[in-house]
């Protein structure tokens, strides 16, 4: 037997752990621990701090439930999910639409439903329309793509918000033409802050942030043999547009509603943007997050 000391114990729980016979999980583990211990080191962690951690961890879980994911939440505002998707956007094998977040109020087995159709059930602000074309990295018009969107209303809040995750709103799925053509109608979403009832709000209070996202509609694309695309429109004039809390805007992702010749319902102010996707390695999906209600059922 040997005394451990704070360095050699990294070298001791490394070697108990050599024999995990998955390559990848063992690769995970081990740089988890070592990055974990020299956390620890580099801030000379004392055990009142320890067990704040621990409190704090377990706060993010308790405040989990079917309609809210707050470690996705605790992962989007340290940058954590950001990282994630920009790995992800780099082992593309070809340039595709940028990604940005899929958020912790995406709901999968929302109804596919016609071109056109408004997404919201009461809007009471002016209609708008955003429509674009789905093609390939070079260009080539995808049909049948699946453009699933989802926004805050008018009011900053989520239909998870603002009817108890009861019925669905402000959500859509649409099918590409047989020119790679989508359209749809909304209303321009109302810029949010993330939850900032729980222990996440309450570590972001007190690093003196603001807690705001920019105006923004999300979108998921996906088609046969392509990367699934995880992204959001950002609204330009948005006074957030600069300082978004969970890290989503990316200057290509930016847009704005304007009066346009070419919109597909004349006299609704329109957003264009077009959408590249890029060719799949086999068996590869494209999404980073998930459905909160899913991963409940999962832990369960
Ligand atoms: C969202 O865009 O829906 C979102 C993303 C990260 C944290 C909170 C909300
Ligand atoms: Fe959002």
């Amino acid at each position: 037997m040997r005394d451990l000391d704070e360095f050699t114990v990294t070298d001791e729980t490394l070697s108990q752990m050599a024999n995990t016979p998955n390559p990848r999980f063992k690769e995970i583990a081990d740089a988890a621990v070592r990055h974990l211990h020299a956390f620890a080191r580099d801030v000379n962690l004392t055990p009142e701090e320890w067990i704040q951690g621990i409190q704090f961890m377990t706060a993010v879980g308790q405040a989990c439930t079917p309609l809210r994911q707050e470690f996705i939440l605790l992962s989007d505002v340290l940058g954590l999910s950001a990282v994630v998707n920009a790995l992800h956007d780099k082992k593309a094998r070809e340039l595709g639409s940028q990604s940005s977040l899929l958020g912790p109020f995406f709901r999968e087995g929302v109804e596919l439903t016609p071109a056109g159709t408004q997404i919201v059930e009461k809007p009471t602000v002016p209609e708008i329309v955003v429509y674009g074309k789905v093609t390939g990295n070079d260009g080539t018009p995808i049909p049948n793509a699946l453009v699933q969107v989802w926004q805050t209303s008018e009011r900053g809040l989520y239909d998870m918000q603002e009817r108890n995750g009861e019925s669905m709103d402000m959500r859509g799925t649409f099918q590409t033409d047989a020119d790679g053509n989508y359209h749809f109608r909304t209303v321009r979403p109302l810029g949010y802050s993330i939850p900032m009832d729980g222990p996440v709000g309450a570590m972001v209070f007190a690093q003196k942030r603001h807690g705001m996202r920019p105006s923004h509609i999300h979108c998921l694309i996906g088609a046969e043999g392509y990367r699934e695309l995880v992204t959001a429109l950002y609204f330009g004039d948005d006074p957030y547009i600069d300082s978004d809390t969970v890290f989503g805007v990316s200057e290509s992702l930016v847009v704005d509603s304007h009066d346009d010749p070419n919109s597909p319902i004349p006299g609704l102010r329109a957003v264009h943007y077009d959408f590249r996707l890029a060719k799949a390695a086999p068996g590869e999906s494209g999404r980073v997050g998930a459905d909160p209600t899913k991963l409940m059922k999962a832990a369960e």
